[in-house]
């Protein structure tokens, strides 16, 4: 296989995996796109390294098929699979240098000498790694090791590189700009990337679309902002981040009720019309206010907590009995509210819906 001529698309058709008598990766249908940034994102456990090793062809494929462009690469080794890896434990030689290191994929491949050498100024340079070529990896700090890593998965311009929670190792803030740093690359070079992590916000920093994982399934996939605002299961609403679920009675697919309080939620689709349910909505869709905030959706509430967040500030509210949280940004001029103090909570009926309860296989 010409590795730098073939597709970027990769389509996996009823993929499984079977470890022993447990299935633990089953039915994974999804296309990814030339290009495309895809993350598969969920708990650990869920099934997301199993998958991507399968895409790499170290685990074999039990269920399914797994294409790259026209071709089924199920049963391809690896090594002609021609795609880059970059793993938070894929270690770099340590008694090789940098460019050593960078030019090994290349060594491999037999290319010559002056070509190794413009390959690797070239990954070096796209890394911004340049200055360091001669040092041995153990100068370097954790993320600049991970960018050598990144350099030597890019040297031979794969059009797809996989990735395994590259960034795991790395503290908060270098995590945010190595984030940045390879969605940039990723963009300028047009590679498809699929990528796996357990961090909701790496996921939607970077993605184009996310897969999000349970129990080896893909639970929904979509992009950050649809994944985010309309998750289709209490699950899903809760991995990607803060979410109120008020347990509701639905009368319809767009209305509850609880203790007498109606309520609309017009962001409708998950498909629940009647019964027990769960009204969902995020903590900064929340308005609070000393009088009605003449949203669709308005309740008394009263505050229990106040956190102080920063450029947030997040209140635990006691709303009909059941814990909520509100976000309120931290801007000058919003009226704050301390602990004990009643107001009013409101909601726009097109920022909540109404999910199936937990436990429902939903
Ligand atoms: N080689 C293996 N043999 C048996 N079970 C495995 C093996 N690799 C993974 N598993 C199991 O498969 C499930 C999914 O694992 P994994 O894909 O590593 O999840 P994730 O990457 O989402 O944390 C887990 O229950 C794990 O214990
Ligand atoms: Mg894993």
């Amino acid at each position: 296989m010409n590795q730098t001529n073939a597709s970027g698309r990769i389509a996996l058709t009823g993929v499984g995996k079977i470890y022993g008598a447990q299935k633990v990766v089953r039915d994974v249908n999804v296309t990814i796109e030339e290009g495309e940034f895809f993350s598969l994102l969920g708990p650990s456990g869920s099934g997301k390294t199993t998958t991507l090793m399968m895409i790499a062809g170290f685990a074999e494929t039990d269920e399914g098929h797994i294409r790259l462009g026209d071709q089924d690469i199920s049963a391809v080794p690896p090594k002609e699979r021609g795609f880059g890896m970059v793993f938070q434990n894929y270690a770099l030689f340590p008694h090789m240098s940098v460019a050593d290191n960078v030019a090994f994929p290349l060594k491999v491949r037999k290319l010559s000498a002056a070509e190794r050498r413009e390959r690797v100024q070239w990954a070096l340079e796209t890394v911004k790694l340049t200055d360091f070529a001669d040092r041995s990896p153990k100068q370097l700090s954790g993320g600049q090791q991970q960018r050598v890593a990144l350099a030597r998965a890019i040297v031979y311009q794969p059009r797809v590189i996989l990735m395994d929670e590259p960034l795991g190792a790395l503290d908060k803030n270098l995590r945010f700009h190595m984030q940045t740093e390879i969605k940039d690359i990723q963009r300028r070079l047009g590679m498809t990337v699929i990528y796996v992590t357990h961090d909701q916000e790496e996921a939607m920093n970077m993605s184009d679309r996310i897969a999000i994982m349970r129990d080896g399934q893909i639970a929904q996939l979509g992009t950050p902002a649809e994944v985010y605002q309309h998750p289709d299961s209490a699950f899903v609403g809760k991995f990607l981040g803060e979410a109120n679920l008020l347990p509701v009675t639905a009368t319809s697919a767009t209305a509850a009720l609880r203790d007498g309080a109606t309520f609309a939620c017009r962001d409708a689709g998950s498909g629940v019309t009647s019964e027990p349910a769960l009204l969902f909505v995020r903590p900064e869709k929340l308005r609070l206010a000393a009088t009605p905030t003449g949203l669709e959706n308005d309740v008394a509430g009263r505050v229990t907590r106040v956190s102080y967040l920063g450029s947030v500030i997040r209140y635990g509210l006691d709303v009909l009995g059941q814990e909520m949280t509100a976000d309120a940004q931290n801007l000058t001029g919003t009226p704050a509210f301390a602990e004990g103090d009643s107001l009013r909570v409101g909601w726009a009926a097109q920022d909540c819906r109404l999910l199936a309860p937990e436990g429902d296989g939903a």
